[in-house]
């Protein structure tokens, strides 16, 4: 069988690496890796594969950054030539970003079965691109891989039938157990101490891309930053809007971590403050804070059953999460149900060994 497996930006690389290393010594699959290329700098893509030891793309698509309408339509105009010249036997897409619902699409419309590994996540924010991705993405999917039990019920409320519902894990944390020895062995960068600092991430267009929310957030950061250093890896388009704003001294703004050095980085923090997706999910096993400032989340397993606190985007939501986190207020984490490093391997075990993971 011809497996063909797309990342296109940051957060795909850490989902992948896993599959690809369960399909190695699989003689009955050949796998094909296209990366679409909507992630394109050193620090947003090279260094991942670098870290992660994933091997070379065999096709780079090259698409770049633009619209959503632009950067999707190239990708599928792209990916349809690499459909049409391959034709493989399943595609197998991850996550939520354009790269994910473009090659679903397009892999569909040629009659070529779809995979999709993180399914049946729901924000209930269609204002959110990735909510459409993801709810364009299930729609079309023949085989729904999934990290919760949450994403269950929310695939069988929409009437996926059960026998294309795999509950296998998260690939994401397969990788976070395959590294973190190596990532708390690292040192931390000078003027930090284990327990002692904390991490911003922030890159939503909603938080970052006005000039008012993104100096509100930056406020009530002080908050922290008034108490101890406050590391901030910068996504582009978050560092581009930051320029000309008034930063607190102790926030360090840095340039995009990649993955290991960042995994240290959480893993040793106080707390993380952050409105990414997979960074809630990262901190819920890690057993350190997080606090995501936006209004919702597609994870609510990691406020159920992690440290995750949602505290939206306005200054004082933000200012009571980190209040309530500094005053020791967040309870014990527990780890979600098949977070166990195996996901990848289940998901092999479906696709070629006819398994099935049901929950
Ligand atoms: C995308 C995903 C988002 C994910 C995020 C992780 C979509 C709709 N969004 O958002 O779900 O959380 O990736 O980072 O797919 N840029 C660079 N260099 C790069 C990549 C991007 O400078 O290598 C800059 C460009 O100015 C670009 C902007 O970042 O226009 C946005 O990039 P884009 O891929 O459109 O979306 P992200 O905000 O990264």
């Amino acid at each position: 069988m011809k497996f063909v497996l797309v990342a296109g930006a940051r957060p795909d690389f850490m989902k992948i690496a896993p599959i690809m290393e369960a399909f190695r010594g699989r003689r009955e699959a050949e796998v094909l890796l296209v990366h679409t290329g909507q992630h394109y700098d050193q620090k947003m893509s090279r260094d991942f594969f670098t870290d992660l030891g994933i091997p070379e793309p065999d096709m780079n698509l090259g698409i770049g950054s633009g619209s959503h309408a632009q950067q999707t339509g190239r990708i599928m105009m792209a990916f349809e030539g690499i459909c049409l010249a391959q034709r493989p036997d399943w595609v197998t897409v991850v996550g939520d970003v354009n790269s994910t619902v473009a090659c679903a699409i397009t892999a569909k419309k040629l009659g070529i079965r779809v995979a999709h590994v993180e399914a049946g996540l729901r924000s209930r924010d269609m204002a959110m691109p990735e909510e459409v991705n993801r709810i364009c993405t299930d729609a079309v999917a023949d085989l729904l891989f999934t990290t919760d039990v949450l994403a269950n019920d929310n695939l069988r409320r929409e009437g996926v039938p059960d026998e294309r519902i795999h509950f296998v894990g998260n690939t994401m944390i397969d990788t976070l157990l395959r590294h973190i020895d190596r990532a708390r062995s690292l040192p931390l960068p000078d003027g930090l101490v284990a327990g002692g600092y904390a991490v911003l991430t922030l890159h939503r267009p909603s938080n970052v891309d006005r000039e008012e929310v993104l100096s509100g957030i930056l406020e009530a950061i002080r908050e922290v930053a008034e108490q101890m250093p406050v590391i901030f890896p910068a996504h582009p388009r978050t560092a581009q809007n930051l320029r000309g704003l008034g930063i607190h001294c102790n926030i360090s703004v840095t340039e995009p971590a990649s993955y290991i050095p960042f995994l240290g980085l959480v893993a040793n923090a106080r707390l993380v403050v952050t409105d990414s997706g997979g960074i809630q999910e990262e901190t819920t096993v890690l057993g350190i804070p997080c606090i995501t400032m936006r209004p919702n989340t597609e994870r609510p397993i990691t406020c159920e059953l992690g440290t995750n606190i949602l505290a939206g985007n306005d200054p004082a939501g933000i200012r009571e999460g980190i209040r309530s986190v500094l005053r020791g207020g967040v309870r014990k984490a527990s780890v979600p149900p098949r977070w166990d490093g195996h996901a990848a391997e289940r998901i092999v075990q479906v696709f070629l060994d006819g398994h099935s993971f049901s929950g």
